[in-house]
């Protein structure tokens, strides 16, 4: 097997589950994360690459998903790859589009024709975003319930479907590179076949996850709360994630590679069961460490969303998987590692 981007936060622990579980798994990163959000403190992959290296059936590679030859060179014996490299902040891809395009579209592009050409029609994974959607999302109408928006339309109760459009509306730079590579994915497999699964995932959130204001927005509260940091909150603080603990995501990437499905397309996060706003995650921290985090508040940034919520419906249903970790437990988890990290 093969992870791109196996020292950022969701490939490590692809890495892990999966040499675990007797893969031998080659993880390949070129270790950009920290130089492209531009931010210090924010360098997942040199602590994913210790925490990885020395471990049992793992291979450790610095290469980019960008060089088409290598990409053939090192998937041409695997059965499966997990595709997770990615430029991954809407913020950068504003400021350095073409690092961006690079990346997600030529990036996916070159793992896809990797694949084709092994001839060993490996499966593939791919980590799409709920970002796909773009502002089509800000058009829904919401409430205020409380301390959190929500969905006025009964017809959303359960969060957005797959099925929700995609078109006529703005994306960012990185909705639309992720959209393009999420399309070539599912052409693949229609076209030649190759046993491909597109996740577009909300809010994953768990340990060794460095996240920043621009990216990881569970683990960055957290992270700046023990670190006595300030939080810069966007908008009122009311707005409303669906939030996934990372082990379940990568329990549904299981699912899939051992389901007889030969491709897929899944909005994936916490579900309608599983939402937290950006207000009760800084109560609920305050509870866990005996601290007020320090807020404080600015506008609303460009495309926020006030509620994102994904229908898992579709993965419950195909993948016969669903959540496990509750956010009580995963905050918990997530806090236990931070406070010694
Ligand atoms: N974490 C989330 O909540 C979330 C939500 C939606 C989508 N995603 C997508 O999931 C994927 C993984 O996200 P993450 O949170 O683990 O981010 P991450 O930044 O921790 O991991 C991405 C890794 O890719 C590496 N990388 C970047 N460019 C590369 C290149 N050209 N070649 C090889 N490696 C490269 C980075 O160094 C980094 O280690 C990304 O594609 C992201 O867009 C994540």
């Amino acid at each position: 097997m093969v992870v791109t981007g196996g020292a950022g936060f969701v490939g490590s622990h692809a890495v892990e589950f999966f040499a675990d579980r007797g893969w031998n798994v080659v993880a390949i990163d070129n270790m950009s994360r920290g130089e492209m959000l531009g931010r210090s403190g924010t360098d997942t992959p040199k602590y994913n690459w210790n925490y990885l290296s020395g471990k049992n059936r793992i291979t450790l590679l610095n290469a980019s998903v960008t060089d088409a030859e290598r990409m053939e060179k090192l998937v041409s014996n695997a059965d499966a790859v997990i595709h997770t490299a990615g430029q991954v902040a809407v913020t950068t891809s504003l400021t350095d589009p073409r690092r961006d395009f690079e990346t997600n579209m030529l990036g996916t592009f070159n793992v896809l024709e990797a694949c084709r050409k092994s001839g060993r029609n490996p499966a593939v994974i791919f980590c799409s975003t709920n970002k796909v959607y773009g502002e089509n999302v800000n058009r829904l109408p919401v409430r205020l319930n409380g301390d959190r928006y929500e969905y006025t339309d009964k017809a959303f109760e359960h969060g957005i479907p797959e099925s929700f459009s995609v078109d006529g509306c703005e994306h960012t730079p990185y909705g639309a590179s992720k959209l393009a590579a999420d399309l070539y994915v599912q052409e693949y497999s229609h076209t030649y076949g190759l046993k491909a699964a597109v996740f577009r995932m909300s809010c994953i959130y768990g340990t060794r996850q460095f996240g920043n204001e621009d990216q990881g927005w569970v683990a960055h509260f957290i992270l700046s709360a023990l670190r006595n940091k300030k939080i810069t909150i966007y908008g009122d603080g009311k707005q409303v994630r669906d939030v996934l603990f990372v082990s379940d995501l990568i329990a549904a990437y299981n699912a899939f590679l051992e389901s007889p499905l030969k491709g897929g397309l899944f909005n994936m996060g916490g579900g309608s069961e599983n939402t937290l706003s950006l207000l009760e995650l800084v109560e609920r921290i305050e509870k866990m460490t005996g601290r007020r985090p320090d807020i404080s508040f600015d506008e609303w940034r460009n495309g926020d969303q006030k509620v994102y919520i994904s229908d898992i419906r579709k993965a419950i249903k195909q993948l016969g998987w669903k959540p496990k970790v509750s956010v009580e437990e995963g905050l918990q988890r997530l806090e236990n590692w931070a406070a010694g990290a």
